[in-house]
């Protein structure tokens, strides 16, 4: 299939990735229904819902593990729905899953050098024959793996199987192999998930220790209350609709997202309020 052409370059200041009037349906189901969001660069914007509600999907919209039945995304200037997945991980998106994928019988630092390869502009023929620049290549991404085992707080663990590393580490490690791909973009799916409230505080300062280096990051989250104090913003998803774009304080007192997370008619939560007052 041909590729879509690129278009000029994003201005400064344009967003990074926008989601335009994407739908995506699933036989009958509609997982993603017009939805229209944009992630500013160097923000962390948080992607909320509750289950079923379409968040992992806008990921693998994102990520061009589906496409969208319309709507188009872009990413850094580019219309990026309709390419392969490997051209979008090579223009700066990378992710993690909900539920953790890393290669168990592979050390920790292994793993994120697989990240780090990914990275590499040289081919197997160069690494075969040991050229110079290859062996650059592959110092560099050594320097680099150790480096981002030690910011996700892994290093000490760097030799043991990912396997049999804690559940808390593997999520971790997963960040790291991530970040090993030098994304410009960084999706986290539920990674806090299955943590007690202090792994789930720790994280989040990690995220925004990770938006300080430079990334902008895409976090998904059940937790409401767990993102409002590390996200720049907040879009709110639920069945598959967008019901809420804004700062966590605009959201948190928005009728519509009230009503979802408890599974009520927003009318019921409008009356509530209103008898409070
Ligand atoms: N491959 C698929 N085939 C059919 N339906 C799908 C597929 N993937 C997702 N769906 C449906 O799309 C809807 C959105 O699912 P999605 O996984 O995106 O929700 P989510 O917001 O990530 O939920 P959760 O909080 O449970 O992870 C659901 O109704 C789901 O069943
Ligand atoms: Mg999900």
């Amino acid at each position: 299939m041909a590729e879509t052409p690129p278009l000029d370059p994003a201005p400064a200041g344009e967003a990074l990735l926008s989601m335009n009037e994407v739908t995506l349906r699933f036989g009958g189901v509609t997982a993603l229904d017009a939805v229209d969001f944009h992630i500013d660069r160097g923000e962390i914007l948080g992607l909320i819902g509750p289950n079923g509600a379409g968040k992992t999907t806008a990921f693998n919209v994102m990520t061009g593990i589906y496409q969208p039945t319309q709507g188009t995304v872009t990413f850094d200037g580019e219309v990026t729905s309709g390419m392969k997945r490997y051209r979008i991980a090579k223009r700066g998106i990378a992710r993690t899953f909900q539920n953790i994928r890393l290669f168990k019988a592979m050390t920790a630092f292994e793993n994120v050098m697989v990240g780090a390869d990914a990275q590499h502009s040289t081919g197997p023929i160069a690494a075969l024959l040991g050229l110079p620049r290859y062996r650059r290549e592959e110092a560099a991404g050594r320097e680099i793996a150790h480096e981002l085992l030690d910011f996700v707080g892994v290093r000490g663990r760097a030799d043991e199987l990912a396997g049999n590393l804690s559940y808390g580490d593997q999520r971790r490690l997963e960040i790291a192999r991530a970040m090993a791909t030098r994304p410009k973009l960084l999706c986290l799916d539920e990674p806090a998930a299955g943590f007690n409230p202090s792994e789930k505080q720790a994280l989040m300062e990690l995220i925004r220790s990770i938006r300080d280096r430079g990334l902008t990051v895409l976090l998904i989250e059940h937790d409401m209350r767990l993102v409002m104090g590390a996200v720049d913003r907040l879009v709110v998803l639920e069945f598959g609709r967008k019901i809420a774009d804004g700062t966590p304080a605009g959201v948190q007192n928005d009728p519509a997202v009230i009503a979802a997370y408890l599974g009520v008619d927003e009318d019921e939560v409008e009356e509530e309020v209103d008898d409070a007052s």
